[in-house]
């Protein structure tokens, strides 16, 4: 065999199999031995809830001419019809964008955190993150080697007592960081929501200190007591957020549709790095998501896909309460996919994993969400995408195992 090493570049050499794919070959390697995987682990969608017979239809009833421009090359922006669904989508959470110039569609909303990565990210530049965060939005900004400046999470999200002082630590020494990245509204993994008077005092320190805010809202649709918390974008003053959200926890993942709101000059930018990656966006999935806008059918799915996971929400904590080991804690999430267990300190979740793949059960351990490896009593799980026997029996299986260990 060609010894390959010498072939990567720096970059290329940092690509090595993530947490997902190391449970992907789990389930491979259960369903050899004719079993299966029980997965908590992604944030897929409930399948019997993916909008088949919906996007059937439109598909069905789409002219020759909407037929010729889905098969043709689109606009690095994204289809005009789509866009001009989504600013009317966005003003529905309070947020105004121009379709023509400040909003772009991405493949998916990871491409928005690629897209923002490129864009803005110099080796050694400081990027605030949530402390934990999305592991793929770390994976995103380590491509461009940046410093990161994490800040824990609380009841009501970031903590900007300690992001204060931090920015006046940096300041002393002449630095300043260039972008903070959140998901203020039901926040993954830990589903907080970053609360009112911290959304208006991030958007102060912005101004003060001078840096961008990259607000990633994918799960705030998915809001189970009232309507989604008022997103950092409709309280921008002076265009420093960039916002990003996608079709994937409300339509369907599969779709790829995700979007960025920010000003034109960031947007057309956009624009342009993304003609390097993929060209535009796809066109089938483009016109089903415009036409499933202009339908109203994404706002009556929302009002579904949030009943559903409601339940299945419920089920899980129900199930939790009698089954996981006294000492484990988590909180009951107001919205999103996922439940955020902290077990006692002795217990590591990534040594557990392997015990929980062999009886058939996948899990995230935290320690994926933290930059610093040291933290591993956590775990992720996720209720959308297992069925409500599988919910009860995954977490009757994880329960012994815990409760084994303890
Ligand atoms: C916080 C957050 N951002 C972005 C994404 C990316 O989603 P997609 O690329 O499917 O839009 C996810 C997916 O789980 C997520 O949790």
């Amino acid at each position: 065999m060609l010894g390959a090493d010498r072939f990567y570049s720096r970059l290329g050499k940092t690509f090595e199999p993530g947490i997902l794919t190391e449970v992907v070959l789990a389930a491979f390697e259960l369903m050899k031995q004719g079993k299966r995987l029980i997965s908590l682990t992604g944030g897929s969608y409930d399948p019997p809830s993916l909008p088949v017979g919906p996007v059937r239809e439109v598909l069905e009833e789409a002219p020759v001419e909407a037929w010729r421009e889905m098969l043709q090359y689109g606009s690095n922006m994204g289809s005009g019809a789509l866009r001009e669904g989504l600013a009317r989508f966005m003003e529905g959470a309070g947020i105004r964008a121009d379709p023509r110039t400040e909003v772009i569609v991405t493949t998916g909303s990871q491409q928005a955190l690629d897209l923002a990565s490129r864009l803005f990210i110099d080796p050694g530049d400081i990027i605030i993150v949530d402390s934990p965060t999305y592991l793929q939005a770390l994976a995103a900004f380590k491509q461009f080697n940046p410093e990161f400046l994490s800040i824990p999470v609380d009841e009501e999200g970031m903590r900007l007592d300690l992001l204060e002082r931090e920015l006046r630590r940096l300041a002393l020494e002449g630095r300043r960081p260039k972008l903070l990245y959140t998901v203020p509204s039901y926040h993954n993994p830990t589903t907080t929501v970053l609360s009112m008077e911290r959304r208006r005092r991030i958007l102060d320190l912005a101004e003060e200190y001078d840096f961008l805010i990259l607000e990633d809202n994918p799960y705030g649709y998915i809001s189970f007591e009232g309507p989604m918390p008022t997103p950092l974008k409709a309280m921008d003053r002076s265009g420093r957020v960039l916002y990003m959200s996608t079709f994937s926890k409300i339509i369907s993942p599969g779709l790829r549709i995700g979007w960025i709101a920010a000003r034109g000059e960031f947007i057309a930018k956009m624009a342009e790095a993304k003609s390097n990656i993929d060209i535009c966006s796809d066109g089938l999935s483009q016109y089903v998501a415009a036409e499933l806008l202009r339908r109203g059918f994404v706002e009556r799915q929302i009002d579904h896909i949030i009943e559903v996971y409601r339940r299945k929400r419920d089920l899980m904590l129900e199930a939790m309460e009698t089954r996981f080991p006294e000492g484990a804690e988590w909180a009951k999430p107001k919205g999103g996919l996922f439940i955020w267990v902290k077990m006692p300190r002795q217990v590591d979740t990534d040594e557990m994993l392997k015990e929980a793949l062999k009886n058939g059960v996948a899990y995230i351990p935290g320690s994926n969400f933290f930059l610093d490896p040291n933290i591993r009593n956590y775990l992720r799980l996720n209720y959308s995408f297992p069925s409500e026997e599988d919910i009860v029996e995954g977490i009757t299986i994880l329960g012994r195992i815990f409760r084994g260990r303890l």
